[in-house]
């Protein structure tokens, strides 16, 4: 049923129909749910090699990537471009193709702003086993699926109608990649979702990832909304998901970054905006979340806050998204 799957690429959600991410968070949820019960996985990719490319640091991708291939019964080697030839300017056609002479799958994390994902999808024209995205400049879809998950395990997988909202935070530290609200804004409306985009001028997504959410919108019949209001966007709200992006539209000089972010410290997740979200209203956030900024420490670590699921969820669509394209014994 999912043999299609096998050698397939998953770089955005957008390269994969609704049926098939469907199918991933189903076999998310079952792998979860052994692994609670004490069922070991390590037949599934035993024996099998994914090559773990980093350009920039991680903390929950490199683990749940490293230990959902050690779960599987497969072995994650981690590399950097000072750790290899790509340090010296081996190319990703190279790269890409020598690793995949060796191994089953090749995950990348390359946010470099107009470089990342088009390295991803080059590799994956000259490589011939799954290439994964780890995170670039334009997706983040293993995220987005790990937050799709935590939702369906809460919610049930009919989510039409709720409201979905992405808003930008203050935090002053480094220039955070769009990313994460990319993936969101593409991938939420193709789940029935209405989704509520909030930030202040500068802080606007790629317009051609704005395009595809709203095709996305369109298509699914749900409403894609853009605002410069905060509390307009919480109000009413049953998914909320405030973090910082950079101003990468507009600038990326660090000097301007901060200078614009200083304009904005009232973009924050208080408890107070949370109050105004619906009744059983999730606070979201990928992580690393900055403490102190970007929310209220009582929303962060508050019964509404749902972040530590995404990130154990992470662990469980990367098996799951493993298994189906490198050919998983399920
Ligand atoms: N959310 C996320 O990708 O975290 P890391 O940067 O720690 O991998």
């Amino acid at each position: 049923m999912s043999e299609h799957l096998i050698q397939k690429d998953f770089i955005s959600t957008q390269d994969w129909s609704v049926d098939d991410l469907r199918t991933a968070i189903d076999l998310a949820t079952r792998l979860k749910a052994e692994r609670r019960a004490g069922q070991v996985h390590d037949h599934i990719l035993r024996a099998k090699t994914l090559y773990m490319l980093f350009f920039e640091e991680s903390t929950r991708t490199r683990n749940s990537f490293e230990t959902g291939m050690t779960q599987l019964g497969g072995h994650a080697v981690y590399l950097t471009p000072a750790a290899t030839q790509i340090g010296h300017g081996e190319n990703a056609q190279d790269t890409g193709r020598v690793l995949s002479s060796y191994g089953e799958g090749i995950a990348v994390r390359d946010c470099r702003t107009g470089i990342g994902q088009q390295y991803l999808y080059g590799m994956a024209g000259h490589a011939d086993v799954p290439i994964f995205s780890m995170q670039d400049d334009v997706d983040h879809p293993c995220q987005a699926m790990a937050d799709l998950m935590a939702l369906v395990e809460r919610f049930g997988s009919d989510l039409r109608g709720r409201k979905f909202v992405i808003s930008w935070t203050h935090a002053p530290k480094y220039v955070r990649p769009l990313s994460v609200p990319q993936s969101l804004v593409m991938l939420m409306p193709r789940f029935g979702m209405d989704v509520t985009l909030a930030y202040p001028e500068g802080y606007h997504l790629a317009p051609h990832v704005m395009d595809t959410a709203r095709a996305n919108a369109a298509e699914a019949g749900v409403e894609l909304t853009e605002t410069d209001d905060m509390d307009e966007a919480f109000a009413g709200a049953d998914f909320l998901y405030p973090k910082s992006w950079g101003p990468i539209m507009v600038t990326e000089d660090e000097s301007e970054v901060e200078a614009m972010a200083a304009q904005h410290t009232d973009w924050r997740a208080t408890t107070e905006r949370m109050a105004t979200a619906s009744a059983e209203a999730v606070y979201m956030h990928c992580m690393p979340v900055d403490r102190g900024y970007e929310a209220d420490d009582e929303v962060i670590d508050g019964p509404q806050s749902v972040i530590y699921q995404q990130a154990e969820n992470r662990l469980h669509i990367q098996k799951a998204l493993m298994a189906l394209t490198m050919g998983g014994d399920l």
